[in-house]
């Protein structure tokens, strides 16, 4: 098992540059095998959830040719069987885009509970509502499977009553090789759901309206082979952002939207930051001590809920007192404790966590609890006195690339250990020592 050591203290400074979505990556593989022809996915990120869900495909019989790290073709004319084992399902919640891209092609999925994160209940029932519209008979069978099947899928007027991600995606899918048009109101406009709808365009598709909340899917007869590139992570890049900004570094974060990212330059700059956007990137500077803020986590084009860990471990050494309401996940607070053992003075309130700056924070051995909050944790680690010697690291990695080596070329002191290798862990305390 591996684990991060950090010796903090040091500004992050020089260039990083961003790989591509990985939430929209996970809406554009599955919405792949759609077709019976090759699709060509390019700027995919090689992390862990992404290279489950190609597993997942190829496991239904899809042919997945990883041309490069970077690039993959998948084609779904080979599609055996429309059942998605659990041993990959179990592992992320994305598998799910599955049941909504073969319900579509195929008028039948099943797909056993979805995995993930643990930050919250998590339900499905906006998914399924949204597949009932459509046509489908939808049951939760025995050990957590969810099957999917109808006779015809038939376009309908979707109100969702929450805006979800997932369910938005989902519902795209499944309806767009359906007969007539489907309405989905109240969507969500995460960039992720715009870069899913103009992938499946690309593929022959007729989704309009995607980035507001209304989208309207005329069902076309079949998606067609297409080459896609994705758009680039905004919470990659929004977590190196705020590391240039704990750390008081300088930091030019490369190939991303600035638009996406626009809500977290606004909190940095409240709190005193530098922020300069240039065409396909963003400097953050911080030179003093900075401030402090309240943020609520929202839908796009709100602060994101995938940044309030790592913006929370920012405010925990600024000056003054934050709020942070978290208003998407309940259970999304968890890390706080890993984070006072570092010295942070937060305390958390049903939703909200009350934030009262301390002046630093110390080196400790800490577990992530998740994938965000695991990278807010590095962050912490990379600002603390000390070591930091940061457990569960493969949670990290489902969702970040190369993310200790990105950070090692602008400076920082981290490396991934074997838990069990102290020779390692002496030398990498010589080296930096
Ligand atoms: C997606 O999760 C992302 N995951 C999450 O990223 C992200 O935190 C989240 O969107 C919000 O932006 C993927 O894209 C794979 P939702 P998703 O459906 O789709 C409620 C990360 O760190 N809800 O938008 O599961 C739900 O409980 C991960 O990369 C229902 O009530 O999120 C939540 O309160 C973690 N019923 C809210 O909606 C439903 O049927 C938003 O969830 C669906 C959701």
């Amino acid at each position: 098992m591996d684990q991060y050591v950090i010796k903090g203290g040091k500004p992050l400074v020089g260039e990083v540059v961003i790989g591509g979505a990985k939430n929209a990556a996970l809406g554009i593989l599955a919405g792949a095998v759609m077709a019976d022809e090759p699709v060509l996915i390019e700027n995919l990120p090689d992390v862990c959830d992404v290279n489950v869900l190609l597993d997942a495909i190829s496991g239904i019989g899809a042919i997945v040719d990883r041309i490069d790290r970077h690039t993959v073709k998948i084609n779904g004319r080979t599609i055996k069987s429309v059942y998605v084992d659990y041993e990959y399902i179990k592992k992320i919640r994305g598998s799910y885009y599955l049941l909504g891209a073969l319900l579509g092609k195929y008028k039948e999925a099943k797909v056993a509970l979805p995995g993930g994160c643990n930050i919250g209940s998590r339900p499905i029932d906006q998914h399924k509502k949204g597949f009932e519209a459509l046509g489908a008979k939808v049951k939760i069978e025995q050990g957590g499977i969810i099957s999917a099947k109808a006779d015809c899928l038939k376009g309908n007027h979707i109100y969702l009553d929450v805006v979800s991600v997932g369910a938005t995606i989902n519902i795209m899918l499944a309806s767009c090789l359906a007969e007539e048009t489907t309405i989905i109101e109240n969507a969500a406009k995460e960039p992720h759901i715009v870069d899913v709808a103009n992938f499946l365009n690309s593929m022959g598709a007729n989704i309009k309206g995607a980035g507001t909340d209304v989208i309207r899917v005329k069902g076309v007869g079949k998606l067609h082979g297409s080459t896609y590139s994705i758009i680039p992570d905004q919470i990659e890049a929004g977590t190196f952002m705020l590391a240039a900004a704990a750390t008081k570094g300088d930091v030019l974060v490369k190939n991303v939207i600035p638009k996406h990212l626009d809500a977290i330059s606004a909190k940095l700059v409240e709190i005193g930051c530098e922020v300069e956007e240039f065409d396909d990137s963003v400097r953050v500077v911080a030179n003093k001590r900075l401030g402090h803020t309240n943020v609520k986590t929202l839908p796009y084009p709100g602060f994101p809920t995938d940044m309030q860990p790592q913006i929370t471990a920012l405010l925990a050494l600024s000056d003054g007192t934050s709020v942070i309401t978290e208003s998407i996940f309940e259970n999304r607070f968890k890390y706080v404790a890993e984070l006072a053992r570092m010295g942070a003075d937060i305390k958390v309130e049903g939703n909200m966590a009350v934030i009262n700056g301390v002046d630093n924070l110390m080196g400790a051995a800490i577990s992530a609890p998740d994938l965000r909050a695991g990278a807010a944790l590095v962050l912490a680690g990379l600002v603390a006195e000390g070591y930091t010697i940061l457990d569960q690291v493969t949670y990290i990695e489902r969702g970040y690339e190369l993310f200790e080596e990105k950070l090692t070329a602008l400076g920082a002191s981290i490396k991934k250990i074997d838990i069990n290798d102290e020779r390692e862990l002496q030398k990498f305390k010589l080296q930096v020592s």
